[in-house]
């Protein structure tokens, strides 16, 4: 298709949002409704985009920096859908059909996008307008038609008749333009109506009375067209969009338990026959294999978990898990922490910036903070890597097939080797060699009868 410029429309203040942050940057499933409209674009064959940033136009600019093909319309005064249309005439090729879209409809779908281009182009017609039927359209422009049924203009909630208020059928706010109509056209709108205002919906009736033709295309599913002016509307918004997500992923063959009570942002790719219990928050390009159970509660962000992986209540960041590895319930695996496969790593062990060897275990209450562990390790209950000295971190290594007691303490920089033993209780501050036991205990005397003689016995005589 041939419609392979999108101008996108984001300089409005959004003011019922109530918000310090301009409109198009609040989230839906973890990014920027705006970037949820440039990724749809993009996936529907549009090369080139427009954005018209104004209010916040520095933060929107930086949210989307590293978004290809992107180019800024500066528009100082937010005067109007259309004034913000103008702004972008001179990015506007001369030839071929130009998509504008809204930055504040976050559920625009790329096939959607495809088939109003294709629906326009068949038309043969100056404009095409998206429509959706609506039980409640207060608040969208209206789409009045005349007695064949054939277009005749957009009116806006403010302007419109009483008759004309109880149309059902809304504007969407997203066009399919011819480029060179639009270029010749947008120039000559003006604020003659209620809210003193250029729309961009005038260029509908420009066209009718010109000749140049307007045609409509109704969207099946309305949700699409749903613009965010609120947050009870950003919530709508995300809701439907965790919906279709949640769904998708059924579809793929994942089970989810309970589809209304998961969080999966849209980038999250998970495996065949994986379980997700209620409460599990997969964020980010985060990764799971097939066969796991994500359990209640979970959080991974950005981590990418092997298969067969079973992870109860716990929160993962920026992490690697190799297969068949246990986690939790209650473990934390902060930034940098590469867990190999058959691991466990049980309740309240936190990992950080560490590697942490095949087959290796850390069944309970442990910290490994910036630690190369081998594998086949054993890090008992309660053992601390003490990495930190109060101005700098070291790291330590543990040889593979090790065994750290309970309640050990590594005293960064330290190196056990492999196959080597530190006993429970030990604070090791020294090289522990290959094979090699170490204790550092006081010796615990015994006193007999030290109770009864201190009076302190409690048995009934
Ligand atoms: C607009 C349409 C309405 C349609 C509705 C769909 C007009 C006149 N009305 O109304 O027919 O039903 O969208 O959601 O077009 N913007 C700018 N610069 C401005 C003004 C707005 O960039 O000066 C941007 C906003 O950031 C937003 C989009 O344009 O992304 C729509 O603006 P908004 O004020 O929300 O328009 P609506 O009143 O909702
Ligand atoms: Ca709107």
């Amino acid at each position: 298709m041939s419609c392979t410029t999108a101008v996108i429309l984001a300089a409005g203040a959004g003011t019922r949002m109530k918000s310090d942050r301009p409109k198009v940057l609040h989230e839906v499933c973890g990014r920027p409704m705006v970037s949820h409209v440039i990724s749809q674009s993009k996936k529907a064959g549009v090369e080139r985009i427009v954005a018209v940033v104004g209010h916040g136009s520095q933060e929107v600019k930086e949210a989307l920096a590293d978004e290809n093909g992107v180019v800024f319309a500066l528009q100082e005064q937010q005067l109007g859908t259309g004034h913000a249309a103008m702004t972008a005439a001179e990015y506007i090729p001369q030839e071929g059909n130009v998509f504008v879209l809204c930055g504040d409809t976050p559920l625009i779908t790329a096939d959607t996008l495809s088939r109003f281009a294709a629906f326009h182009e068949a038309g043969g017609n100056a404009v095409t307008v998206l429509t959706a039927l609506f039980d409640d359209p207060f608040g969208y422009g209206r789409i009045i038609r005349r007695q064949d049924g054939s277009l005749e203009k957009i009116v806006e909630e403010k302007d419109a008749s009483e008759a004309e208020r109880a149309v059902k059928e809304v504007n969407a706010g997203m066009y399919c333009f011819q480029a060179a109509f639009f270029r010749e056209n947008v120039v000559r709108l003006n604020n003659d109506n209620a809210q003193k205002e250029y729309y961009i919906t005038d260029l509908i009736s420009m066209a009718v009375e010109s000749g140049a033709g307007a045609g409509a295309f109704t969207v099946s599913d309305a949700d699409e067209i749903m613009g965010v002016n609120n947050r009870v509307q950003l919530a709508q918004a995300a809701g439907i969009m965790r919906g279709r997500i949640a769904r998708h992923h059924m579809l793929e063959g994942v089970t989810i338990l309970d589809p209304e009570n998961v969080y999966i942002e849209e980038d999250v790719k998970i495996g065949s026959d994986t379980e997700i219990w209620p409460g599990a928050v997969l964020r980010g390009r985060t990764e799971i294999g097939r066969r796991c159970i994500i359990g209640k509660d979970t959080v991974i962000e950005d981590s990418v978990i092997g298969d067969g992986c079973d992870i109860m209540k716990s929160v993962i960041r920026s992490s690697r898990i190799g297969r068949e590895t246990t986690v939790g319930p209650f473990a934390y695996l902060r930034p940098d922490s590469d867990v190999g496969e058959h691991c466990k790593v049980g309740d309240f062990v936190e990992i950080k910036n560490a590697k942490f060897g095949d087959g290796s275990k850390a069944s309970h209450l442990a910290y490994i903070g910036d630690a190369d562990v081998g594998s086949d390790v054993n890090v008992g209950c309660g053992v601390v890597f003490a990495n930190y000295n109060g101005v700098k971190k070291f790291r330590s290594t543990v040889g593979d097939r090790a065994f750290i007691g309970s309640n050990a303490n590594l005293v960064a920089p330290v190196e056990i080797q492999e196959d080597a033993y530190v006993a429970a209780g030990t604070t090791v501050t020294v090289t522990v060699p290959e094979g090699a036991l170490c204790v550092g205990r006081a010796r615990e005397t015994v006193e007999e009868g030290w109770v009864e003689r201190k009076g302190l016995s409690r048995k009934k005589s």
